[in-house]
């Protein structure tokens, strides 16, 4: 795009197209819940009719470079200082106003949609379906927070005897620490912050080492929005910096997004000096996610379905499926299927539309990647070319004869297959639960009996039938794991808020 290699003709007409058939998230388009968003302006998943302009103007902007602002980069210990000092006025801050800083951010999300885009695409190496679908989540998880603050965070009156008033209230705790990863550092980013900005706390928030632009971008952008710099900061670095912010004593709690080992440091972090004040940590991470087959589901679907939460975004989700589990009778012919779709996939340059998968983050995860590929190569059921210069990993689905070689989720298009007989579907589900990440599963089955009892048994956050397991929507499907996946409250979920809150109860002998 950037060198113009592609005709206005091919931009305008096959592009559009293109992000129809990806689709923003890979979900069916329906509509977002009418009481509290705007729809026409917020839905993360439909496709706008300007479609075909925001591909224009995103072109233009990936010809731009990324610049990092070197002037906000400050110390962990100094930006805390500020926060707490920034403390008490954001709290007062009538919640209203806060709830109103979060909506023009929202606006300021949509007017600037073509340039986070770009930065998406070139900085996060993200296909630009996915980077719409990224910007779009952003703007819902700001509109979807805003509402739910202003119904959910007054002041309520509870009962007692006569003589007795009692107020429940909820108030912001403090300064949050905000730890994202590189992989949604938008619209992951911007939730975190947005959900501690409006229930009245000051926040120091970190991005991923990889993706520095982006959050500096959206913090630029939020204090454009009405929100004082003190009370949100960005700090850059990597693990070395969350480690010195969330080992500050001061800090009132933590939220962050990425792997199982960083949650368990943060965690240790937390609990290493007795003397301070125990504080929540909110910790979304990993999966080993399976999608169960049995012989009543379509296969058509079934085979969209894989090649979309198998190997879109090039595997680089948390929800992704990682252990695919066909049942016996259909998994020959499943694989058939499988084969020939994945051959279709294009992989190569995320700033081309024409792109289904783009390269991994980094050569670190490339590194990583590649090598598991070479130790397990005698297990490639299929895999498909791609380019060779740059960081691809090609999609490659591989056999596992023992569903107990796989404890690990691996961060890429990497799908491994197995198979289960008639009959084991229960035992099934308890092999899954007991690997002890509990985020996403999926089921195809056309049988109202199996989904009930996969519905009963699965130990995950997020249960998807008869349908993809990735790209869930703000305010439809909150998003969150149990065991090794997570802590909840879920994102996008009508309790996310209340975690942020000190509750404080006022009892009153009138
Ligand atoms: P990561 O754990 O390596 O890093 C995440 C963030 O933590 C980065 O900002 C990093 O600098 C910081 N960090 C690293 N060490 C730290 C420490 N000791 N103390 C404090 N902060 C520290 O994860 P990643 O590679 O950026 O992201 C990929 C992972 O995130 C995958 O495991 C993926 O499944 C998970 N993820 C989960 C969700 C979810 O909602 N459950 C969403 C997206 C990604
Ligand atoms: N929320 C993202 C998804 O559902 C990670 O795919």
């Amino acid at each position: 795009l950037a060198d113009q290699s592609i005709s206005e003709d091919e931009l305008l007409a096959d592009p559009v197209e293109k992000i129809m058939a990806v689709g923003g998230t890979g979900h069916p388009a329906i509509a977002a819940p009418a009481d509290l968003f705007q729809p026409e302006r917020t839905n993360s998943i439909g496709i706008d009719l300007d479609d075909a302009v925001i591909l224009q103007e995103t072109a233009a902007q990936i010809a731009r470079p990324v610049q990092l602002d070197k002037q906000t980069t400050v110390a962990p210990e100094g930006a805390v200082t500020k926060a707490l000092a920034a403390y008490p006025a954001w709290s007062n801050t009538p919640l209203d106003e806060r709830a109103d800083c979060l909506e023009r951010l929202a606006d300021l999300l949509e007017t600037h949609r073509s340039r986070l885009m770009a930065i998406l695409v070139q900085e996060a190496r993200k296909t630009i379906p996915d980077a719409l679908s990224e910007v779009r989540e952003a703007i819902d998880f700001c509109r979807y927070y805003a509402a739910r603050a202003r119904t959910d965070l007054c002041a309520v009156e509870l009962p007692g005897p006569t003589g007795e008033r009692n107020i429940l209230r909820h108030e912001g705790r403090g300064v949050w620490v905000a730890i994202a990863p590189w992989n949604f550092p938008l619209a992951i980013f911007l939730g975190q912050v947005a959900a501690a900005l409006v229930t009245g706390n000051t926040v120091v928030a970190k991005p991923a080492p990889q993706t520095p632009a982006i959050g500096q971008f959206a913090v630029a952008l939020a204090h454009e929005a009405g929100v004082p710099e003190d009370v949100l900061q960005i700090v850059t670095g990597g693990g070395d910096v969350g480690a010195a912010l969330t080992a500050d004593v001061r800090i009132a709690g933590v939220v962050f997004t990425g792997s199982v080992p960083t949650a368990k440091a943060i965690a240790r972090n937390l609990l290493a000096d007795d003397a301070r004040p125990l504080v929540p940590l909110i910790a979304e991470t990993g999966g080993l996610n399976a999608m169960i087959v049995d012989s009543t589901a379509l296969s058509e679907q079934v085979v969209r379905d894989i090649i979309i939460s198998g190997f879109q975004s090039a595997g680089q989700r948390c929800s992704a499926l990682r252990l695919l589990l066909l049942q016996e009778d259909i998994a020959e012919h499943t694989l058939e299927m499988l084969r020939g779709a994945m051959d279709m996939l294009n992989v190569g340059d995320p700033a081309d539309p024409a792109t289904d998968i783009g390269p991994v983050i980094d050569q670190d995860s490339y590194d990583k990647l590649m090598a598991y590929r070479a130790e397990v190569k005698d297990r490639i059921v299929h895999a498909i070319d791609v380019p060779a210069q740059g960081l691809f990993v090609p999609p490659t689905v591989i056999r596992l004869d023992n569903l107990d070689d796989l404890n690990r989720e691996w961060f890429g298009p990497l799908v491994h297959v197995a198979t289960w007989k008639a009959g084991e579907l229960e035992a099934t589900v308890a092999r899954v639960n007991a690997k002890g990440f509990g985020l996403t599963m999926g089921l195809h089955s056309r049988i109202a009996g199996s989904s009930a009892l996969v519905e009963n048994l699965a130990r995950v956050g997020n249960l998807y039938i008869n349908r993809s397991m990735i790209g869930a929507v703000v305010g439809s499907q909150p998003f969150g794991g149990e065991g090794l996946s997570g802590t909840g409250p879920k994102a996008g979920g009508p309790h996310y808020l209340y975690r942020f809150c000190a509750e404080r109860t006022t009892s009153v002998d009138t």
